[in-house]
């Protein structure tokens, strides 16, 4: 197929040498807990330095003075000022002057509003959509000053000096499974998916890669102690954010990884807390598949036709 520059399904069962993240700098957007910090400790333990964009100062400056290796930078990253601002920052902060890796982690659960009734005799009020500002509007902030520092450090024309530099975005089980009563969460989340199959068309351009990581239930502060209780009284296993930080180096260390949603899963499911499910691709020989090849044809992949 045409410019076809994504990767077959990741083995996901095999050791991860992340030797090649020492010295390396990525910027981990809502890494001051939860998910987002695993993924911090992970790479800190790989050697790497890691700058933190969050809104919260005191988890930020906490892992800050724990970490040599890590800088914490307040930012809402629904702001563009404060994201265009993490990454001048981050940009100073590396050693190399270069940013190798980004975690477009930050994202939020709220009550939807788009499901709830307003009950027999009463109009329907605007509803709340605050979660697209944080996990789509951030998320698109972050894939764009993601691909211009990219670029700026390795030219626009595929060339065998570019070094590996890898934007991450992080989906979720909603983003392919069927989770009722979250129309708004769960379109953030496929969202996800909607821009990696856009940018993992182009992005070998500028020597770089896109993956997501899709987390099952993991214990953090995103839904609150009842709602985990309830998940865990009907059986089902959650995952474990030590598992999401090793998928995360898992993708980063590997640069033939590209175009691929790894799901970081209940170890019931995965011996090692993550697999590849295979659901980017459709199977070969289908007509969606042969349907897709004709949307690539007259597609813009490079930059020149961009413009
Ligand atoms: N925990 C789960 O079960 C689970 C499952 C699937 C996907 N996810 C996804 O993983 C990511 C991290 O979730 P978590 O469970 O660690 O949540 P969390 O609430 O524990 O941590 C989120 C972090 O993001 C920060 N943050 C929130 N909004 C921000 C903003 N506008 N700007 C900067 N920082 C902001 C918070 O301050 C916090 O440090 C999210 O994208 C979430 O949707 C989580």
């Amino acid at each position: 197929m045409a410019n076809l520059r994504y990767t077959s399904p990741v083995n996901c069962d095999v050791d991860v040498n992340a030797s090649s993240m020492k010295d390396k700098t990525a910027i981990v957007t809502g890494g001051a807990n939860g998910l987002g910090e695993a993924y911090v400790r992970a790479l800190i333990e790989a050697g790497a330095f890691v700058v933190i964009g969050d809104m919260d100062s005191d988890g930020g400056v906490k892992l800050e003075k724990e970490f040599k290796g890590v800088k914490f930078v307040n930012c809402d990253t629904s702001n563009w000022d404060d994201q265009a601002r993490l990454f001048q920052e981050a940009e100073s902060f590396s050693p190399t002057g270069k940013i190798h890796f980004v975690v477009a982690n930050a994202g939020i659960h709220r009550k939807d509003e788009v499901f709830a009734y307003a009950g027999d005799g009463n109009e329907p009020e605007k509803p709340d959509l605050s979660t697209i500002n944080v996990n789509i509007i951030g998320t698109l902030y972050t894939a764009k000053l993601a691909s211009h520092y990219f670029i700026k450090q390795n030219g626009q024309q595929p060339s065998p000096s570019q070094e590996d530099t890898c934007l991450i975005m992080i989906g979720s089980g909603a983003a392919f499974l069927d989770c009722p009563r979250a129309p708004q969460y769960c379109a953030t989340k496929w969202a996800m998916r909607g821009i990696m199959h856009s940018l993992r068309r182009t992005a070998f351009y500028y020597g770089s890669r896109v993956n997501i990581i899709s987390p099952w239930y993991v214990k953090t502060k995103i839904l609150s102690e009842e709602r985990f209780a309830h998940v865990k009284s009907v059986g089902v296993q959650l995952a474990e954010a030590s598992d999401a930080g090793q998928c995360l180096l898992r993708i980063l260390s590997d640069s033939t990884i590209n175009g691929r949603s790894i799901f970081v899963s209940g170890r019931k499911w995965s011996s090692r807390g993550y697999l590849d499910l295979d659901i980017d691709d459709y199977p070969q020989g289908s007509l969606i598949e042969s349907i897709q090849e004709d949307q690539i044809k007259p597609a813009p992949v490079d930059m020149g036709l961009f413009i």
